[in-house]
């Protein structure tokens, strides 16, 4: 097989950032994306619907002329957030939903929800106006082992205090990284999904720590054992409509990735449908690529599949080692290396 024509996909996890950085790699995206839910960890957060109208039209106007590329917003949940905004987030077709950063979680999740007790309210009028709730799936208590967070999250928080206390809300793990986390959205009806990132696919914990530290491939969640790896490539290929794609491509200046403390983050966005065909060819499943990519997240939300399409071609092509972010540079995923897939064609 020489080329794949896929539905156009959709990014349901990505981060542009702001300002000079998010204009420099918007159009990666676009490039190979038909929509892309937008994260709102900005420095203020975007809690507001006002905020992420503006945040998506700063995005809109860096774009490309003639590019057809959608983003749908996600507010940030704070512990004060208005039942109020969140009725008038449902009212906006350009939100896409809420989301929760345990506060302390991961980066700029400073003004996330300390303790979901405290938004009892928020979470009724979600689930009453069905609002999706966008989940960081991770504990923050500093005694819980960071490769054990999410496993923890889904049996003391996710499970209990979400998704049977609110029956009828609509719930999206992002960014699964376990088995468990898996198995459990495996257990649920529908209304949970959960997102799979190209990194997660493709790599495990030794990547980060065997033979040297790799600080490009430090995100959190944090990559973990072989086990958990074959158990997302497993939910991933199969086909199953509670799967789907979510790069959580993340830009960070080079500087504070290769830093003393460096900042959590993949920056996949450039090669992104490259990586998850090089995943789905080596598990033999390229046939369910296009479920996963173009399908499953669009049912999920309950919106339309794209109606154009991506191509993908097989041809031997290098990464740049570096790419522009503003005044700064950024190491794209597999910085140097070959890839035998190329997104080659995008119609709108
Ligand atoms: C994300 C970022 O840099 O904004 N980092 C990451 O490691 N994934 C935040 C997040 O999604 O956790
Ligand atoms: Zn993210």
């Amino acid at each position: 097989m020489d080329s794949i024509t896929l539905a156009t996909p959709d990014d349901w996890h990505l981060h542009l950032r702001d300002g000079a950085a998010m204009a420099a790699v918007v159009g990666h995206s676009a490039r190979q994306f038909g929509r892309a839910v937008i994260m709102p960890n900005l420095k203020p957060p975007v809690t507001t619907v006002a905020a992420a109208l503006q945040y998506r039209s700063r995005i809109l106007s860096a774009l490309p002329e003639n590019e057809c590329f959608e983003p749908l917003m996600a507010l940030y949940l704070t512990d004060a957030t208005p039942v109020e905004e969140v009725r008038r987030a449902a009212e906006t077709p350009e939100i896409i939903g809420y989301k929760l950063y345990p506060a302390g979680a991961t980066t700029h999740s400073e003004s996330g929800v300390t303790n979901i007790e405290n938004i009892p309210r928020a979470l009724e009028a979600m689930e009453r106006y069905g609002v999706p709730l966008l989940i960081h799936g991770e504990v923050t208590d500093t005694e819980v082992d960071i490769f054990d967070r999410e496993a923890r999250f889904i049996e003391s928080v996710l499970d209990p205090l979400l998704v049977r206390r609110f029956p009828e809300l609509r719930v999206v793990l992002e960014h699964v990284t376990t088995k468990e986390g898996v198995a459990f959205v495996q257990s649920c009806g529908p209304r949970v999904g959960a997102t799979i990132t190209a990194h997660h696919l493709l790599y495990n914990r030794n990547a980060l720590l065997a033979g040297g530290i790799r600080p490009h491939h430090y995100c959190l969640p944090v990559l973990k054992r072989e086990s958990h790896r074959l158990a997302l490539v497993a939910a991933a290929t199969s086909g199953d409509a509670h799967f789907f794609l979510g790069t959580d491509s993340a830009p960070h200046p080079q500087s504070q990735k290769e830093s003393a403390c460096g900042c959590a983050g993949c920056y996949t966005a450039y090669t992104a449908m490259e990586l998850y065909a090089l995943t789905f060819e080596r598990a033999g499943a390229l046939h369910m690529l296009e479920r996963f990519a173009s399908h499953n997240g669009a049912d999920f939300y309950g919106r339309p599949r794209n109606g154009g399409t991506l191509t993908l071609s097989r041809t031997q092509w290098q990464v740049p080692e570096t790419l522009p972010l503003g005044s700064e540079r950024l190491v794209p995923a597999m910085a140097g290396e070959t890839l035998s897939w190329r997104a080659s064609r995008r119609t709108c």
